[in-house]
């Protein structure tokens, strides 16, 4: 297993004394210098954000959701606000794997943060294929979304039931041996455990939690439902609270065979720092990013500070059970 060693604090003597607590964090061998995670499908492949703050103070970056073959996404509304949250149907839009290899990695590389490439597909057979290339690629981590709910084929249905979840994790474990391998989990699944059981007997390294929730909104004057898929994926402030039970009951089920990747609603340091203590290795941030381009530089200066208030020197000492 390669083991991609970014911007970790340097531990050569002479080096500059670090002030403050530790926050790196290693995740299936990928160290990161900061627990924070750009999630996929709301970062692009980075480069957008530069403009708008230093994106290399991240702790990683994961891009969206990348098929072996390129897609146009759904059609229709793609996105709707909901009171406390955001509906979105994009469908996996993406230019393909190999176009990503070619075009937004190089860049994306030289951004600093470690680079997470979310791999989807219809079938075992498009999971692999795109494993296979990443596999030879200089990105630091898959991350196996079997949890997207905008797609027809593939995508959410591997995440709800253990045995396809394990066949696809396998099957992308056979195909890109190389790389540190973390399976996205489906919040809609019945039950998680489960499934990230069979994900790690199949090969997982990691766990990210969670993706959408399956949802849905009608437009009352058009009288139809506004997707054209009909449902899409709720994500923001109001799954933050359910978010986190999935990770605390899977850190106390699992504890600590795996590192777990928390999201779902994070928008400031308070609700970052929750997911740390429930168990969480390291967040990810997705739709606050939408709302406030800074949320997650507050949130890489918020868990300091506390963690400095609590006395507390590195993020192993966080957590509550
Ligand atoms: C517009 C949009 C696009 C997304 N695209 C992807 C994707 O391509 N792959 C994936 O695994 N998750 C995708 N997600 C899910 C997010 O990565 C994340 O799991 C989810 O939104 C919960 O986090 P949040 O509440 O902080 O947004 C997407 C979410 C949004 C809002």
């Amino acid at each position: 297993m390669s083991k991609f060693v970014q911007n970790a604090p340097s531990k050569k003597s002479g080096a500059p004394k670090e002030t403050g607590p530790d926050l790196s964090v290693t995740i299936a061998g990928v160290v990161l210098r900061n627990p924070v995670i750009a999630a996929s499908g709301t970062f692009g492949y980075g480069g957008e954000y530069t403009k708008v703050f230093d994106v290399s103070l991240l702790g990683g970056i994961c891009t969206k959701g990348l098929t072996l073959a390129p897609r146009a996404g759904n059609s229709g509304v793609r996105l709707w606000e909901t009171p406390s949250g955001l509906l979105n149907s994009i469908g996996l839009e993406n230019p393909g794997i190999e176009v990503f290899i070619e075009k937004h990695l190089p860049g994306l590389r030289t951004l600093g943060p470690a680079v997470i490439a979310n791999l989807s597909g219809s079938d075992i057979k498009e999971y692999s294929g795109g494993a296979k290339l990443l596999d030879s690629s200089s990105i630091d981590m898959i991350e196996l979304n079997i949890s997207c709910p905008n797609v027809r084929e593939g995508g959410m249905s591997f995440g709800l039931d253990s045995e396809s979840a394990a066949s696809v994790t396998k099957a992308v474990r056979g195909a890109a041996p190389h790389k540190p391998l973390m399976v996205k989990l489906s919040p809609n699944a019945a039950d998680l455990a489960a499934i990230a059981r069979a994900c790690i007997n199949a090969g997982a390294d990691a766990l990210s939690l969670v993706n959408t929730f399956k949802a849905m909104a009608i437009d009352i004057e058009q009288r139809k439902p506004v997707f054209d898929n009909i449902s899409a994926g709720l994500s923001g402030p109001a799954i933050r609270p359910v978010a986190l039970r999935m990770v605390w009951e899977l850190y106390e089920s699992l504890c600590p065979k795996v590192p777990l990747v928390g999201m779902g609603g994070i928008a400031d340091a308070i609700d970052a720092l929750e997911f740390l203590l429930a168990g969480a290795a390291a967040i990810q941030v997705g739709s606050a990013t939408f709302a406030h381009a800074g949320a997650m530089c507050e949130i890489i200066k918020g868990i300091p500070e506390y963690m400095t208030r609590m006395g507390m020197t590195n993020l192993h000492e966080i957590r509550i059970h």
